[in-house]
């Protein structure tokens, strides 16, 4: 999973090439192993764990179990981090920002690694789309959900073929809208509605009014698609004109931006999310493929998924303990009007949570949510399916939550096998955390379960 990151284009964009992966060779014998369960310390208790040299990544990435399966899994994780390159935001993935994105590299590999062809694939916890998004450019059949509603509708804008004629259809609608932000701004005409006081202490006073201009013009779109498009354009802009420093910081820092600044940014952003489109577009088999299917659930339910069974699932559900989505996406989710009470019931893993339980309590409190997400998994996929998860360790206090060994150990009595892993050490700069990390460093996993 990425900080704010995330690839590369063309229909083999990401795609496992047999034999030699990416600086990851592995021994021949550990191919000859049969698939078997990984143990709780999620190595596979006959084998040694092995640790390989990456020839461009930072670190060294450790597989164990099935050593086909874990060859996939650690070329899948061996990418290159988007501080370092440009591949983890070409297309629609460099769109708009989302905490803790997939890697676009790493849901491809996964995807032409485990998923069948034309096959359905679901990814629960799907946050901007980054697995959706790449399955549908490799002919799968996608399905989304997500409990945050700017996770389905982010995804829905992405995971959707897109002709000349639509495209053009949104980029006219923004010209309308900054338009009318313009001509409002020049007559000096006043707020659509009262301005909430979060909104005022974040915003200079004229961009505030010049958002609300453009907000009020896409409303009036009203059996459009081009809409939520726009919307999502308005979102997409909305923290860069904020005082704030980033989606994940509370920082605030004063601003001083030009008149009429936020509805050019506006236009410029459509026409940058027009051409990510076309180029996601270009990438699919046939322009008239279905868009991912998408909807708003929550993962320990899916009731949404039908029918069954799906035929895999690729994920990443939070890092337990680190995020609070509700927080992050507050300021769009109140401009967008989407209601944010389901993800504040449901919300997993949630940095809140944890900080009201004691370090000691919180493995136990994470195995109770996975589990309850494991048991809903199982009932969506089809016996021998795989469910490959990838996720990071996280600490409560000074006690490491290690995502390998709490999945092997819950995911067994849950109906699943751990069948193989991969792991690659990942820093850790969090100071109050530090300690959790001394004698192991954290790590991130690519881990596959098959359905019992
Ligand atoms: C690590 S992010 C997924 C990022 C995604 N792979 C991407 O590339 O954008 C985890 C997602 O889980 C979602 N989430 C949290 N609790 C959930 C729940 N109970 N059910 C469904 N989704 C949930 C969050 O809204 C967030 O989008």
């Amino acid at each position: 999973m990425q900080r704010e990151e995330p690839q590369k284009t063309g229909p083999d964009a990401g795609k496992a090439r047999p034999g030699k992966t990416s600086g990851v060779s592995q021994p021949q014998a550990r191919q000859d192993n049969a698939r078997g369960a990984i143990g709780a310390s999620g190595a596979k208790s006959d084998e040694p764990r092995q640790r390989r040299a990456l020839t461009h990544v930072g670190g060294t990435i450790e597989t164990a179990g099935d050593a086909a399966d874990a060859k996939q899994l650690a070329h899948a994780l061996d990418v290159v981090p988007s501080s370092e390159s440009e591949a983890g935001r070409v297309h629609v993935h460099g769109f708009h920002t989302y905490p803790a994105r997939m890697h676009p590299d790493t849901a491809a590999r996964l995807v032409s690694a485990f998923v069948p062809t034309q096959g359905r694939i679901l990814d629960p916890f799907c946050g901007s789309g980054t697995v959706l998004v790449e399955a549908l450019i490799q002919g799968r059949r996608p399905i989304g959900t997500d409990l945050n509603p700017l996770a389905v509708r982010l995804s829905r804008c992405k995971a959707r073929p897109r002709t000349a004629a639509d495209l053009e259809h949104i980029r006219a609608r923004a010209n309308e809208c900054a338009a009318h932000a313009d001509e409002r701004r020049k007559a000096k005409a006043g707020a659509t509605r009262r301005f909430l006081p979060e909104d005022v202490a974040l915003f200079e006073p004229h961009v505030l009014l010049e958002l609300d201009s453009l907000r009020a013009k896409i409303e009036t779109f009203r059996d459009d698609p081009a809409r939520f498009d726009l919307q999502l354009v308005l979102t997409a802009i909305l923290v860069k004109l904020s005082g704030r420093r980033g989606d994940t910081s509370e920082a605030v820092a004063p601003r001083h931006t030009a008149a009429g600044f936020a509805a050019r940014l506006f236009v410029q952003k459509t026409d940058d999310l027009a051409m990510r489109l076309a180029e996601m577009s270009s990438l699919l088999s046939s322009p008239t493929l279905r868009p991912a299917v998408i909807e708003q659930d929550d993962a320990t339910v899916l009731r949404s998924v039908q029918p069954r069974p799906v035929d895999a699932i690729i994920t990443s559900p939070p890092y337990a303990a680190t995020y609070d989505y509700v927080m992050h996406h507050a300021l769009r989710l109140r401009w967008l009007g989407l209601n944010p009470s389901p993800l504040i019931r449901g919300e997993f893993g949630a940095r809140s949570t944890y900080q009201k339980i004691a370090p000691s309590e919180s493995r136990e409190v994470w195995s109770r949510e996975l589990a309850k997400f494991f048991q809903t998994a199982a009932g969506v996929l089809a016996k021998g399916s795989p469910l490959v998860l990838v996720m990071g360790d996280s600490a409560v206090g000074d006690v490491a939550l290690r995502a390998d060994e709490i999945v092997a150990d819950t995911a067994r009595v849950c109906g699943f096998i751990a069948s193989a892993r991969a792991s690659q050490d990942r820093p850790h700069f969090h100071g109050p955390t530090m300690a959790a990390f001394r004698t192991r460093p954290r790590a991130e996993h690519a881990i596959l379960l098959r359905r019992k």
